[in-house]
């Protein structure tokens, strides 16, 4: 298996409930070592940018305004197999179908607020990374 690097973000429904420990000390159990992280407030515009992928979907807007409605913390979880393994850690972005002992079974509130986001390809998380992080802020 090959080392990489995956984006995640604790959203607002997680930080407001002081979450963010206790969702990453599962990334952290699993093995992935968080090598760059901070707390920021998205603007709107930069909310939309972030999932401009989805523009065209019923649910941006709702989407967006979550995202801006609290803080969130971007960070970047670098292990073996990590876009996958972080992605199984999370559980299904629908909480009701989210397997036991997943972070959306545990504490996410609906498939909107599902407390976490995790990149989906390898190619993917290469672009969410420099959305977030500059080079020199990823440190192993
Ligand atoms: P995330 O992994 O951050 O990627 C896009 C987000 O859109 C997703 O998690 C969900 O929180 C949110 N979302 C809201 N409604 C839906 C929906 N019907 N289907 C998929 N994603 C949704």
């Amino acid at each position: 298996m090959a080392i990489e690097n995956t984006l995640s973000i604790i959203k607002p429904d997680a930080t407001k409930r002081n979450l963010t420990g206790l969702i990453n000390a599962k990334f952290e159990k699993a093995g992935l070592k968080i090598i760059a992280q901070k707390r920021l407030q998205l603007s709107r515009s930069m909310a939309e940018k972030f999932y401009q992928i989805h523009k065209d979907r019923p649910f941006f807007k709702d989407l967006v305004d979550f995202m801006i409605s609290g803080p969130v913390v971007a960070q970047v979880l670098r292990g073996d197999n990590a876009v996958f393994l972080n992605r199984t850690i999370m559980g299904a972005t629908n909480p009701e179908e989210a397997e036991n002992g997943t972070i959306r079974k545990e504490f996410a509130e609906s498939i909107e607020a599902n407390s976490v986001h995790g990149s989906d390809s390898l190619e993917n998380a290469r672009s969410e990374i420099s959305f977030f992080f500059a080079y020199i802020e990823l440190v192993n």
